[in-house]
């Protein structure tokens, strides 16, 4: 068996807005590898570039040109030497500007796969070897607000279920679809302008204050705990970054609310809601320079995750300075934050070194590819973040279900650092 690169194509798709993105495909003499890109709305500053100048078309006649005959005759399983060329074809440049984080990642992906394949493998078991064997929580979008809704939605961008007590794959993402159903009941009787529609991550979108929101899922999540008979709890992505305004003196803009809050009454705010709520999932609590707040509230909370997205944009050099301050305890891992593979895995090594978990989110604009499913799985990732319904997070969902089912007896749930309530 040989992974030896023998092609690359390159060619322009769609993700689920009917954006284009770039899929690349490689070839080896024994396996084959295929991977697109997803992409964010509510992106970090700190994120790599996309795509250079010329968008997706010029990406694709880039690859072919250039970076397909540098890759051909390399060896696959070396992801390490593989992701180091994109880096020297890109001139090196902090943020991919010249490659493109997005075809960085499809290229990174693809090897991935295709090296797996080569060895006749699935892609978890080639990246984690035996040892991958648990399967992640999902985290499940139920309603979206802030810069992936409109109208009158909530200022918070998402709110998650986490079903932490279930004991398979199989009974959380159950529980997950009975949560979101659940919510879509209670939504028709709250706003009488809910029609029914849903964002880009298959979460509902409602006229509703965020406050309702809060206590429209609480609800769902303990009904479906008690049939179910375990624990389902929730959280939120406040995506702080999209509320934090300086030309408002600095205040973070809650328009749905009517209310500006400034750091110090943001830090309480966001205290309140994680007891009374006891929520067990926090992301992005704070603007994406404020280490210092995010360091506060890990101190001052117990039993939930402050997870860092734009905090971090899966950067070692970022996490480092978060881990200085011990800002947040969980850390999202998105690749196209940062452009290849071995890249976000140093990244995920450093924050296990340490203690943080990683959580391995979809994108809003994403594909129906299943490349996340299986990383979660290889580093032992405890979260999978992505949506409950709509086809490109159903794909992620559905290849975990297949992995679980393929582990069979060797299959258990991730450790979560949330504790479960003594009975
Ligand atoms: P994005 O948002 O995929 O639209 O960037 C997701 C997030 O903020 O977690
Ligand atoms: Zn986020």
């Amino acid at each position: 068996m040989s992974s030896f690169i023998e092609d690359l194509i390159a060619r322009k798709v769609f993700n689920n807005r009917g954006e284009e993105t770039i899929e690349v495909d490689i070839v080896t003499s024994s396996g084959f590898g295929r991977a697109s890109a997803p992409a964010g709305k509510s992106r970090g500053k700190a994120e790599v570039t996309y795509y250079a100048r010329g968008g997706v078309d010029a990406a694709v006649k880039k690859v072919e040109e250039l970076v397909a005959p540098e890759l051909a005759g390399l060896n696959a399983d070396s992801q390490e030497e593989i992701d180091a060329v994109l880096h020297q074809l890109d001139g090196d440049s902090p943020d991919f500007k010249n490659i493109g984080g997005n075809v960085a990642y499809a290229i990174s992906l693809a090897n991935a796969e295709a090296a797996a394949d080569s060895h006749g493998l699935l892609l978890f078991q080639f990246l984690g070897g035996n040892a991958a064997t648990s399967l992640p929580y999902p985290l499940g979008n139920c309603i979206s607000g802030g810069q992936h809704a409109r109208g009158k939605a909530p200022d918070v961008q998402e709110y998650l279920v986490l079903p932490h007590g279930a004991e398979t794959f199989l009974e959380a993402v159950s529980a997950n679809a009975l949560v979101h159903k659940k919510i879509g009941d209670a939504l028709k009787k709250k706003s009488a302008t809910f029609n029914g529609g849903k964002s880009d991550e298959g979460a509902w979108i409602a006229n509703i204050d965020g406050i309702a929101a809060f206590d429209v899922i609480a609800k769902a999540c303990e009904e479906v705990g008690n049939e179910l008979d375990f624990e389902c709890s929730f959280g939120v992505d406040v995506a702080a970054s999209s509320l934090w305004s300086e030309k408002e003196g600095n205040k973070y803009v809650y328009a749905n609310e009517g209310v500006k809050r400034d750091s110090g009454e943001q830090l309480e705010f966001m205290k309140e809601l994680i007891e009374t709520y006891h929520l067990s999932y926090v992301e992005d609590p704070f603007h994406e320079e404020d280490f210092q707040s995010f360091a506060e509230l890990t101190r001052k909370t117990k039993n939930c995750l402050i997870c860092g997205d734009d905090l971090f944009t899966t950067n070692t050099e970022r996490l480092n300075n978060g881990l200085k301050l011990n800002a947040g305890n969980a850390i999202i891992i998105k690749v196209n934050q940062i452009g290849t593979l071995s890249d976000a895995v140093n990244t995920i090594e450093l924050a296990q070194r340490h203690g943080y978990d990683p959580v391995v989110p979809h994108r809003s604009g994403d594909t129906c590819d299943w490349h996340i499913a299986h990383l979660a799985v290889a580093y032992k990732c405890p979260i999978i973040k992505t949506g409950v319904v709509e086809g490109s997070r159903i794909a992620k969902l559905n290849e975990l279900i297949r992995i679980e089912h393929f582990l069979g007896d060797r299959a258990k749930m991730a450790s979560l650092k949330i504790q479960k309530t003594e009975e």
